[in-house]
């Protein structure tokens, strides 16, 4: 987690970075400091809490100038948030540095250091990266990192400045991610595109134990040895826009609005004489036909968008799926065999314990297949095969478009899967395949459709303690992001829960008053859900009903009812989706929350 930028050129530095530091506080914001070269000397400002925050301060107390720095914005792991452990950190009088990642040796090395006499005066591990630096360091930037990374263990990008070196900026990275943005006359970091997209759209990815120096000259890169490297510049396909709010009030409004486009982005190249075609991600039929086992990994969101392909693959393609969470996956010895399927989703493609996970199942022999939003991220690199989502960027934290697109691509390949498996046949995979291109329409109609709708009810979540999301089959798994999404930003406990399991113990938290949501999009299943919902509406439950528009169901059994349109009962929850998420969102606005930066979250969790 945590953003990193640096700044090398003719602009106001303090300024640039600031602004790119905006860009990536969806990675953290708990606290936020710049580094600027000022008359030659490295002046530090730095600040607890959000960006706006360091802006205040570094009005009372003056703003670093000059045109040459690095920035920083934290969600903490080592250390409380505060402006003692907010980042640039110095390590004596020669370095300071600004750190992305987690250094896990840092104990150690303190104790060592301490034993030589420094002082330290932060709680992070980020400060022994700064030390050890500064004591390493004799004259020669490359020798002094060099030495430096032979002694940390862990994660990590760093942006550097040494002060005597005040035309340069020097920076490394070792598993967290760093991209090297090259504008006119002008040269930066930073952890991601968006930080840099306003300034160019060019830039290079460094990668593992590679070294950018930036001067006033341009960029250079060399590794370890100081041995030249020269590396291919990259354009991002984002533009500035697709970055900033476009007139919503939130990111995350944003996003859900632009569903309809990110799907479409996402699915149409897929498709070829109206059939799924994944062959240039290197997916084909005769890859799918021999798999007979099937994992899919991730976290969060993505875990949930693999909870959908479970049911999708399993019913069209009957093979069996088990959805981890990548965190248990990685620790609890999987049975995985030579020749299964591991799929890995991420928005981010950085997640650090989906990138585990994949190299895990990579040893165990899997054939990974990764489905990620960020282009050239660690996931997407390393995986044997990738299937990239056109989401663009995703800003808010709480992840709606990411997922979106997420769950088409399961369908694209439960398609896939069923016809490479002779499960369906061609007209079948045809007709499932053309229904799923006409979501994008479906979505943009349901998004105006329950807009009003989701406002209104939420006004009856405000004051809940808890509350409940039941469904059955797909409903259910889509209940588990639409309850995740509730808590992200509402900060309201609430529970997903198969709905004929509720009455195994859970429909004892029942109470007069407690809002349940119900989804019930699965017209196979509807009689059971209606039953169930029956169940917790007797016990005083306050039903939200959301179904398609053609059931019909008692006037008494739902106290509100969203209704979106009826298409194929397979591929109802991405119309589903739509009011849970602005159920949500709606939820978190009228409760006054920060909606994009809930707290103690980020977007990118690149720590274990
Ligand atoms: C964090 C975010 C979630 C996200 C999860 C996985 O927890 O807050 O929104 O779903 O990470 O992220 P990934 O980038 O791997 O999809």
């Amino acid at each position: 987690m945590c953003g990193i930028v640096g700044y090398v050129g003719k602009k106001d530095c303090s300024e640039v970075l600031v602004d790119a530091l905006r860009k990536l506080e969806y990675r953290g914001y708990d606290s936020a400091g710049i580094a600027v070269f000022e008359d030659g000397k490295i002046k530090v400002a730095k600040e607890k809490g959000r960006l706006d925050d360091l802006v205040e301060k570094m009005k009372r107390e003056g703003v670093p100038c000059g045109h040459i720095g690095v920035g920083h914005t934290r969600w903490a792991t080592h250390g409380v948030p505060s402006a003692t452990n907010s980042h640039p950190h110095a390590g004596g009088d020669k370095v300071t540095l600004v750190h992305n990642g987690i250094i896990e040796n840092y104990k150690e090395l303190k104790e060592q250091l301490i034993s030589l006499g420094r002082v330290f005066k932060s709680e992070t591990d980020t400060e022994v990266v700064a030390q050890l630096l500064d004591y390493n360091y004799e004259g020669d930037p490359i020798a002094a990192i060099k030495k430096t990374l032979a002694q940390v263990e862990g994660s990590f990008a760093l942006g550097i400045l040494f002060a005597d070196r005040q035309g340069e900026l020097y920076a490394v990275r070792r598993e967290s991610p760093l991209i090297v943005g090259v504008g006119e006359d002008e040269t930066f970091i930073a952890s991601d595109v968006p930080a840099i997209i306003k300034y160019t759209n060019q830039y290079y990815l460094l990668e593992h134990d590679e070294i950018a120096l930036l001067s006033e000259n341009g960029v250079s890169f060399c590794d370890l040895e100081g041995d030249k490297i020269e590396k291919e510049l990259k354009v991002a396909d984002w533009n500035q826009e697709a970055a900033e709010k476009g007139g919503y009030e939130h990111y995350m409004l944003k996003e859900i609005h632009e569903q309809p486009t990110a799907v479409k982005t996402t699915i149409t190249p897929r498709i070829s004489h109206k059939l799924p075609c994944l062959e240039e991600c290197g997916v084909t039929a005769e890859t799918l036909k021999d798999i007979n086992q099937i994992y899919i990994v991730a976290c969060g969101t993505a875990m949930h968008a693999g909870m959908v392909g479970k049911y999708v693959i399993e019913k069209l393609a009957r093979v069996p799926v088990v959805v981890d969470i990548a965190s248990e996956f990685r620790y609890r010895e999987p049975l995985i065999n030579e020749g299964d399927l591991v799929i890995i989703i991420s928005q981010s493609g950085e997640t650090a314990d989906s990138l585990a996970a994949m190299r895990l199942a990579k040893k165990m022999g899997a054939k990974t297949l990764a489905i990620v939003n960020a282009k050239g991220s660690s996931i997407a690199r390393e995986a044997d095969m990738l299937i990239y989502t056109h989401a663009g960027p995703e800003i808010a934290v709480a992840s709606t478009k990411a997922y979106m697109v997420q769950i088409s691509v399961m369908y694209l390949l439960g398609f896939l899967f069923a016809l490479a498996k002779g499960k369906i046949d061609e007209a079948e995979c045809m007709r499932l395949t053309e229904i799923l291109t006409s979501v994008p329409e479906y979505l943009e109609k349901t998004i105006n459709d329950v807009d009003k709708d989701c406002e209104d009810i939420s006004k009856h979540l405000l004051e809940a303690d808890s509350l409940l999301y039941i469904g059955r089959g797909l409903d259910y798994a889509l209940s588990m992001e639409g309850s995740l999404k509730l808590k992200e930003i509402s900060y309201i406990h609430s529970e997903a829960y198969a709905a004929g399991e509720l009455k195994h113990g859970t429909i004892s938290l029942i109470t007069e008053g407690m809002p349940v949501i119900a989804v019930a999009t699965q017209v196979s299943l509807l009689d059971k859900t209606i039953s169930n919902i029956k169940e917790v509406k007797a016990r005083g439950a306050v039903v939200i009903l959301v179904c398609d528009k053609e059931i019909q169901v008692d006037c008494d059994v739902a106290d509100y009812i969203i209704r979106i349109d009826k298409i194929e009962e397979c591929l109802m929850p991405m119309l589903a989706a739509v009011p849970l998420q602005l159920l949500a969102y709606y939820t978190s606005v009228h409760r006054g929350n920060d909606v994009d930066k809930p707290r103690n979250l980020a977007k990118s969790v690149t720590v274990e």
